[in-house]
């Protein structure tokens, strides 16, 4: 007899929910999905499932990253690692409208779908019209044995382990992780990458589990944050590049499980409209890590404390001018680019938890939401 899901045991490890054990696995759900991928003594990434041979590699156009939810947040992060390691134009789309367009795709197109349970609906359906016109399809999915994978060329599991909570955490920081290591694959084998800049990549995932130990041995500071800000009906989360879809990621998680109004929004497009929301009662939490985009998303909370918004802050450690600008600064270890995404993701999760657990939200089980989404 096959093992099902209803066999495998899990407990929460001493900790009160399956969500929080989950945002405290996610090192050991980085490590798992690099490990026997990133080889660290040669400094390369290897992919065995990868079904495409290196010279289908060198064809390759496009890739189109596809998937709903927090996967989709995942997959827009991917569009970022893509283009900047692997030198191919990339784009990212909720598969739930993916599948009604006619999309432009053929054999030179690679459809990445991430999924963490590869039995959503709307993904699978649009990996069918992805087959239909002769893409070729890779999912990146949790799940073994699911539909995404049958359905695929090849399928780069998480490994993460089971995810009990509704609210997706290891499985997001587990898709980010082999998007990583995708990148760097696609980028080694079409020269966009030399060797010593994937030795670089490499070197620089090894210090991913670490990085984002290091965000969860504060966890306490979030708990005591969110006695502060928990009773903010109205939360706006605004991001830069990557930092994008970690703001959107940050929003989803908090309405999913604390029921609390919140949006996310790339910081620059807050002056076409959003900035029109601010006022006391609006808190805004803004991803501000030291990188590329930095002053000018400390330009976006100045025009919000302005207006008399609370602002929130993702920065990093010793960034003592940004702090001075903000409420309440959540300081996160320098990060090399690759990494940012994962480290300021961990934040908004641990937030997100306590902010629930103080509004007395079912966390594992929020209302209305099922862990995957298996109809229309
Ligand atoms: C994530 O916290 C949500 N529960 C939800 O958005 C989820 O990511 C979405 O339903 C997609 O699920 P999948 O990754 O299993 O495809």
């Amino acid at each position: 007899r096959r093992v099902s899901r209803e066999d495998i045991v899990v407990d929460k490890g001493g900790h009160r929910h399956f969500m929080l054990k989950e945002i405290m696995d996610q090192p050991q759900a980085m490590t798992a999905a690099l490990k026997d991928r990133a080889d660290f003594a040669n400094g390369r990434v290897n992919l065995p499932e990868f079904p495409l041979s290196p010279a289908d590699v060198m064809q390759l156009e496009r890739v189109v990253l596809i998937g709903c939810g927090t996967s989709l947040h995942a997959a827009q992060v991917g569009r970022h690692y893509i283009e900047r390691l692997a030198g191919i134009p990339a784009e990212a789309e909720s598969a739930s409208e993916f599948r009604y367009r006619d999309p432009i795709i053929g054999p030179r197109t690679l459809v990445v779908s991430i999924g963490q349970s590869g039995e959503t609906a709307d993904t699978v359906a649009a990996m069918h019209l992805a087959r239909e016109k002769g893409a070729t399809l890779i999912t990146i999915c949790n799940a073994e044995e699911s539909q995404a994978a049958r359905v695929a060329d090849g399928a780069l599991y998480m490994h993460a382990g089971l995810e009990v909570g509704v609210a997706s955490t290891k499985t997001f920081v587990a898709s980010l992780t082999i998007l990583q290591l995708l990148s760097v694959y696609l980028g080694q084998l079409r020269g966009k990458l030399d060797a010593e800049t994937t030795r670089r990549l490499v070197d620089q995932m090894a210090r991913g589990p670490g990085l984002i130990g290091e965000v969860l041995a504060e966890a306490n500071l979030y708990s005591s944050l969110a006695r502060r800000i928990g009773h903010y009906d109205n939360f706006l989360f605004l991001g830069r590049g990557a930092n994008a879809a970690i703001a959107s990621e940050g929003a989803l998680k908090l309405k999913e499980i604390s029921y609390i109004h919140a949006e996310g929004y790339p910081a620059g497009e807050m002056k076409h409209g959003p900035i029109a929301l601010i006022d006391p009662e609006m808190c805004t939490v803004a991803l501000a890590p030291r990188d590329d985009l930095r002053d000018k998303t400390l330009s976006n909370i100045k025009e919000v404390k302005a207006r008399g918004g609370l602002v929130v802050a993702v920065l990093t450690k010793g960034d003592d001018e940004a702090a001075s600008e903000v409420d309440f600064p959540l300081f996160i270890p320098q990060a090399p680019d690759l990494l940012m995404p994962l480290v300021t993701t961990v934040p908004l999760q641990l937030l997100s938890y306590y902010i629930a657990l103080l509004r007395g939200c079912d966390v594992d089980q929020p209302r209305n939401l099922a862990k995957s989404v298996t109809v229309e």
